[in-house]
């Protein structure tokens, strides 16, 4: 079924010094500053008795779940709200079973996942390899999806921006940060079109009137190229390749072909594809400040941030040889810029929470 391309390569996994499950607190930090939005919306949005058939269980997605523990946090809360609604109308003893997905690239980590599901769940568990672009469930079989910290990865590459011949070459540079226009362009078209593909295979999956909770890392609508934000790190990253490069340590060649697959959209062009599409209607949208108050403890806790969200990507291009070194370099780097420690700093990236409804299937 599935027919997207899939994105390159999974966060670290495992539950070492590198992985993501033990470097994503920040990414948590946001999905708990969230709650609040979700429990206000199912207190309008979702009401026990037009639930069609209580024998049936409810199914949620959560989409890009990652390895946890992140993934738990944000199911537990949909669970609750739901719980909660019945409770609060009298209906404790009719509240369904639930099932969860939990969906990833292939080659995630669910082993891990699995492994670390919270023992005392009080639902029922599969999981759904496959690209989120394409369709991984079947028509009309899921009321509530959830995806966080998952829109702002590309499907692939724009193919101009590796092209020697292209004008949209993205040499010297392994993000989008400070990038000519073209190459800014090259990602925002691959973006509109990853979003697409993927509001399209959720219409199809949702029931009429199920709910998408979708947590969006993006950029403010304007950015100067002196802001602070959370390309800034990747451009210290970039940089530390090239010195590597300019050292022999690596090949410059492949320093200029390698582009990490992340973009983070202005908040208006977010807007406009989803108030294009046909199928949801927005139910609530809003900016999210949750991780202000999110700081970093130290300068180790941002690099490895990095380190497991960028690894897998990295050893692809270089090979593994390279990676000990390129760290210790980058840490030094973040020592002189430690502005980039602190999130309250980074006033241009923002979070934009959204709540989509499935209109009613025609
Ligand atoms: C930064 S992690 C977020 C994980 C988790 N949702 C959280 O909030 O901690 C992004 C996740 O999205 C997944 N992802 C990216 N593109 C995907 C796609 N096309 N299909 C499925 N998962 C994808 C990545 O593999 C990764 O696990």
């Amino acid at each position: 079924m599935e027919n997207a391309s899939i994105p390159q390569s999974p966060m670290n996994g495992g539950e070492g010094p590198y992985s993501y499950a033990k470097n994503s607190s920040f990414h948590r930090a946001v999905i708990e500053g969230n709650k609040e939005l979700i429990q206000k919306v199912m207190a309008n949005e979702f009401d026990p008795k037009t639930y069609d058939d209580p024998k049936k269980p409810i199914c949620i997605a959560d989409l890009g779940c990652s390895t946890g523990p992140n993934t738990f946090v944000a199911v537990q809360c949909i669970i609750e709200t739901i719980e909660h609604q019945y409770k609060s109308q009298g209906l404790a003893a009719k509240i369904p079973e639930f099932q969860i997905f939990f969906n990833d690239i292939v080659s995630n980590d669910f082993n891990t996942l699995f492994q670390t599901l919270p023992p005392n769940r009080n639902y029922f568990v599969a999981g759904v390899p496959g690209s989120f672009r394409g369709r991984i469930f079947p028509r009309e079989s899921l009321h509530f999806i959830n995806s966080s910290s998952t829109l702002n990865w590309l499907s692939k590459v724009p193919t101009e921006i590796t092209d020697r011949t292209s004008s949209s070459w993205n040499k010297g540079r392994i993000h989008v940060k400070n990038a000519p226009k073209e190459v800014i362009d090259a990602y925002a078209t691959q973006y509109k079109m990853d979003f697409e593909d993927f509001l399209h295979a959720r219409a199809e999956e949702l029931v009429s009137g199920g709910l998408m909770a979708l947590l969006i890392p993006a950029a403010a609508d304007l950015v100067l190229d002196s802001d602070i934000d959370a390309d800034k790190i990747f451009e210290l990253l970039g940089s530390c390749l090239l010195d590597m490069a300019k050292e022999g340590l690596v090949s410059e060649e492949k320093v200029d072909s390698f582009n990490l697959p992340i973009y983070h959209s202005p908040v208006k062009h977010i807007m406009a594809i989803l108030e294009r599409n046909e199928c949801f209607s927005i139910e609530q949208v809003r900016t999210m400040n949750g991780f202000e108050a999110f700081t970093y403890p130290n300068v180790h806790a941002v690099v490895s941030m990095v380190r497991a969200i960028s690894e897998g990507f990295l050893e692809r291009q270089f090979g593994g040889g390279i990676i000990d070194e390129l760290f210790l370099r980058f840490t030094k780097k973040v020592v002189e810029y430690p502005a980039n420690l602190f999130l309250q700093n980074m006033k241009v990236q923002v979070y934009r929470s959204v709540l989509l409804k499935r209109k009613t299937h025609s």
